[in-house]
C-alpha cells in the first residue's frame, strides 16, 4: 500500500488558501483535531449552517489544512446603540506548525479585509490576542454556590408569577422576542436568529459530563407573560451522606427583579440539588445582592470576549457616552495604519465627533486599551494605574474615562 508523500514540517511551505464551498467537513475536522477535542455529533452541520465557508481561510500543506481561521457577521449591542462585528472563531494551528507566524498571517489577512468595523472573539488563552490589538472588553463571573445556604434577604420580592419547564420549540417562541427586546440594554450581547438560537441551545451528549439534557425554563409573571428564562441542566449525585446534585446554568435572563429572583429561587430550590454553577454570570450580577449570606456563593472573575476596533471613527460613533469631554488622543495600532495618530474626541449630548487633529495629545494609549474600554466594562483610569495609558494633560484620562463609562456592565452569553 502506498501513501501520499508528506513533506516534513520543517521543509514545508504552507500556503494561505480559502475554503471551497464543498470543503467544510475537511476544514472542520482540522479545527476539532487542532483544538484536541472529540467531534461532537451534529456540530459539523451546525457550524456549516451558521458559519458556511465564505470567510473560512487557513494554511495548507500537501493538500491538507494545517491552520484554520473563520469569522462571521454579528450585531453587538453597545452603550445606547448597535455595532456590526466580525465574530472570529476556529483559530487553530497544528502542533507541528506552531510558532512560525501562521496565526499572525491569518489574523493580519482577516483584519485588513474585514467588512465589519470591529472584531470580537473568545480566547482559549488570554495571552494570545493582545498583540493583535484585541482588548478584554467583557469579563464574566464564574459563580458557584452552596444551594442550602442561599437564602434571600427577607425584603427580596419574588412577585406572584411562576417558573415552568417547556418543550424547546414552545419555549423558544416565547423567550426569543424577550431576549431581543432586552438585548439593547446590555452592551456586549449579540443578535440571535433562529440558527444562532439552535447554536446556543446545542447540547451534544458528549458535552454533558454526567448531566441530563438541557432544560428550557421560562418565568411567567402574574398576568402570564414571559418575563425571564433559564437554560440549565442537572447532574444528580448521591453521596453516602445524602443527595449532592449540581445545577449547571448556561443562561439566566430576566426583564425585572422579581422574575430574576424567582428564576434563581426555582433553580436553587430544586430537590436533590445542593450545588449551583453558573460560569457566565454578568459582572454586575444582582444575585449576590439578594443573598442573606454573600459567602454562600463564590464569584471568580474570568475573561470573556475580546474586542478589536478596526475602523476607529465608525466604532466610536456607534455608541452613546455617559459624559461630555473634549480630548486629543494619540492612538497606537500595530496593524491598522488608518487608526494611528492623534484624534480629537469631542463628546456632546451623548454623541462623539471623532476627527484627526494636529493638536498635541492629551493622552496616549494603544488600540488594545481603547478596545477594552469601549463597552464601558474597564475604566481607562484603571488602565492608567496599570501603566497602559499615559496622561499628558491633567484630567484628560478622567474625562475620557467618565465618557466611556456606562451604567450596565458589558456581558456576553454567546458562544462562537
Ligand atoms: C494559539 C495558536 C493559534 C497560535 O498559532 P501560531 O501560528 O503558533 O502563532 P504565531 O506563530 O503567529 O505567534 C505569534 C506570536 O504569538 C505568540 N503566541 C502564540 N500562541 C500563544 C499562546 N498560546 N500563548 C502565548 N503566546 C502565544 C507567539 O509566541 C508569537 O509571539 P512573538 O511574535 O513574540 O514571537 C496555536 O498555538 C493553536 O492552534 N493552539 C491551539 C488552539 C487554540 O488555542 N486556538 C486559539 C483559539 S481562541
Amino acid at each position: 500500500m502506498t501513501h501520499p508523500r508528506r513533506t516534513p514540517p520543517h521543509l514545508a511551505t504552507p500556503t494561505l488558501e480559502r475554503v471551497a464551498p464543498d470543503g467544510h467537513a475537511e476544514f472542520y475536522a482540522t479545527v476539532t483535531a487542532n483544538f484536541m477535542e472529540a467531534d461532537a455529533a451534529g456540530r459539523e452541520q451546525l457550524d456549516r449552517e451558521q458559519f458556511g465557508t465564505a470567510r473560512k481561510l487557513g494554511f495548507r500543506v500537501d493538500g491538507r489544512w494545517v491552520a484554520t481561521f473563520d469569522s462571521v457577521h454579528r450585531t453587538m449591542a453597545v452603550p445606547g446603540g448597535q455595532l456590526d462585528v466580525a465574530a472570529i472563531t476556529a483559530v487553530t494551528v497544528a502542533g507541528s506548525y506552531r510558532r512560525r507566524g501562521l496565526l499572525t498571517q491569518m489574523m493580519r489577512t482577516a483584519l485588513l479585509e474585514c467588512p465589519e468595523p470591529a472584531a470580537l472573539l473568545w480566547a482559549s488563552e488570554p495571552s494570545i490576542y493582545g498583540r493583535f490589538g484585541f482588548g478584554e472588553a467583557t469579563t464574566r463571573l464564574r459563580v458557584t454556590g452552596r444551594a442550602p445556604e442561599m437564602a434571600f434577604l427577607p425584603e427580596i420580592d419574588l412577585g406572584t408569577g411562576s417558573v415552568d419547564v417547556l418543550p424547546a420549540a414552545e419555549w423558544l417562541a416565547l423567550v426569543a422576542p424577550l431576549r431581543e427586546r432586552l438585548r439593547a440594554q446590555r452592551p456586549g450581547w449579540l443578535d440571535r436568529d433562529e440558527g444562532w438560537w439552535r447554536w446556543s441551545c446545542s447540547d451534544p451528549a458528549e458535552w454533558r459530563d454526567g448531566a441530563l439534557p438541557l432544560q428550557h425554563a421560562a418565568h411567567f409573571d402574574a398576568a402570564g407573560t414571559v418575563t425571564g428564562y433559564a437554560l440549565y441542566s442537572t447532574h444528580a449525585v448521591q453521596q453516602p451522606h445524602g443527595p449532592d446534585g449540581e445545577v449547571r446554568i448556561r443562561e439566566l435572563v430576566a426583564a425585572d427583579s422579581a422574575s430574576y429572583a424567582r428564576l434563581w429561587r426555582y433553580l436553587v430550590d430544586l430537590d436533590l440539588m445542593r450545588r449551583i454553577r453558573y460560569p457566565r454570570g454578568e459582572r454586575d450580577l444582582p444575585l449576590r445582592d439578594m443573598l442573606a449570606s454573600t459567602s454562600s456563593i463564590t464569584c471568580e472573575i474570568a475573561d470573556a470576549t475580546y474586542l478589536r476596533i478596526i475602523d476607529l471613527p465608525t466604532v466610536l460613533g456607534a455608541r452613546q457616552y455617559a459624559a461630555d469631554c473634549d480630548v486629543a488622543v494619540s492612538i497606537g495600532d500595530p496593524l491598522i495604519e488608518a487608526n494611528r495618530g492623534t484624534w480629537r474626541i469631542r463628546v456632546a449630548e451623548r454623541r462623539a465627533e471623532v476627527a484627526p487633529t494636529t493638536a498635541p495629545a492629551d493622552l496616549s494609549l494603544g488600540i488594545r486599551e481603547l478596545s477594552a474600554a469601549y463597552l464601558g466594562g474597564v475604566r481607562l483610569g484603571q488602565l492608567q494605574r496599570a501603566g497602559r495609558v499615559t496622561e499628558h494633560t491633567e484630567g484628560a484620562v478622567g474625562a475620557l474615562s467618565e465618557a466611556l463609562g456606562w451604567h450596565r456592565m458589558p456581558h456576553c452569553l454567546d458562544d462562537f
